[in-house]
């Protein structure tokens, strides 16, 4: 049977404004970098994550060219859904798509030339089976790229229809504002960053919220739950289920005495909000003004419904921010740093 919205959907989240731009974004996106691959996943929970997401307000899905793995499946899944399930509600959803790592072989595969770029978007479209995406991002800063490139290419993208708006991810401050100028003399808005940001890795409290908040562009904060370290889930034991069990792009080695001692008081302080600890974290990162949404991923229907409650309760006091300041200290876990060095 085909899928039929909640007609109620639009009745539960705080949409925000993304920047200064007319577009507005729910507080919480759903990304399928993880358990949207493969070639069954979409058979079963992953599917109906995305009915659910989608029922509960959810209007964004975030992908890239290279979510599975394999590389593509992602999209190419959520291509089958569009078709099967999500084609009437085409123009109620933000799907965004990003490219710039390592795609397909050789050196047109990567990076952020525009033979890559364009190449990627193309097959993006194809596989997700959309006629234009609402966002397409350079995924990484390419230092061996002209940066006039890749905003020749975003600019593109928009020119011909293939993208509604662009974006940038883990980009420095420093680039940002020269790509955000490059693009304005392209004619183009630079809609939004997209870094990672969560209580145990804040390098964007350093200067990147700051220009983007002086820049107008919106922010959606990715991996907010630092890929479930801000959870339970790891305090006693590694659960068969998990990220870490996967041997995916969570290792064992970031399990550290600190890092269990750090989540045990956050927990308790999440308890005391009477939120479970990845709810506080999404509230925290979310407690920006400038923040546009908490960008998730979920293993589960389960999950997903968690971290949707965490908009019952958004406010901190200045207590709160103090307490939990004690314990939200960075660990090392931010493998896009590379990429924002520059
Ligand atoms: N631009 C970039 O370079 C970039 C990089 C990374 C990600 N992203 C985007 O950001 C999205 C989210 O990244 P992410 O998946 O790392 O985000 P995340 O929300 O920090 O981590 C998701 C993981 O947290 C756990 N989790 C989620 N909700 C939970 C809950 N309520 N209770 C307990 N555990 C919970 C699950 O781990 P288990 O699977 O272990 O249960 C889930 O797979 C991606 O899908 C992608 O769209 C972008």
């Amino acid at each position: 049977m085909t899928y039929k919205a909640h007609n109620k959907r639009y009745e539960k989240l705080n949409y925000r404004r993304c920047g200064n731009s007319g577009l507005l974004l729910p507080p919480i996106t759903l990304g399928l970098w993880h358990n949207f691959g493969g070639k069954n996943n979409m058979l079963n929970e992953s599917k109906k994550m995305l009915f659910r997401a989608f029922d509960r307000g959810v209007t964004h899905f975030d992908l890239a060219n290279n979510y599975g793995p394999p590389y593509g499946s992602a999209e190419k899944n959520f291509g089958k859904v569009m078709k099967s399930d999500l084609r009437s509600y085409r123009d109620e959803l933000i799907i965004s798509t990003k490219a710039g790592y390592d795609m397909w072989p050789g050196p047109y595969g990567e990076w952020g030339s525009k033979k890559y770029l364009i190449a990627s978007l193309d097959q993006s479209l194809k596989r997700m089976q959309l006629n234009y995406v609402d966002i397409f991002y350079s995924h990484r800063f390419d230092p061996l790229t002209p940066l006039e490139e890749t905003a020749d290419a975003l600019a593109q993208a928009v020119n011909q229809g293939k993208a509604l708006y662009v974006g940038i991810s883990s980009y420095s401050s420093k680039q940002t504002i020269i790509m955000n100028k490059l693009l304005k003399q392209r004619g183009i808005r630079c809609l939004i960053h997209q870094p990672s940001y969560s209580m145990i890795n804040r390098w964007i409290e350093k200067d990147l919220l700051q220009t983007l908040k002086k820049l107008k562009i919106g922010c959606i904060a990715f991996s907010p739950l630092a890929q479930g370290m801000l959870s339970n889930k790891y305090i006693k034991e590694i659960p068969k289920k998990s990220r870490i069990s996967d041997n995916s792009s969570l290792d064992l080695k970031m399990i550290t005495k600190t890092y269990i001692k750090k989540i045990k008081n956050l927990n308790r302080l999440a308890k005391k909000r009477d939120q479970t600890l990845p709810q506080m974290a999404l509230a925290w990162v979310l407690r920006h003004p400038i923040m546009t949404s908490a960008l998730i991923g979920a293993r589960t229907i389960k999950q997903l419904d968690d971290c949707l409650d965490s908009q019952n309760n958004l406010e901190f006091t200045k207590y709160e921010l103090k307490e939990i300041d004690k314990y939200a200290i960075n660990e090392k876990i931010n493998l896009w740093e590379n990429s924002s060095k520059y």
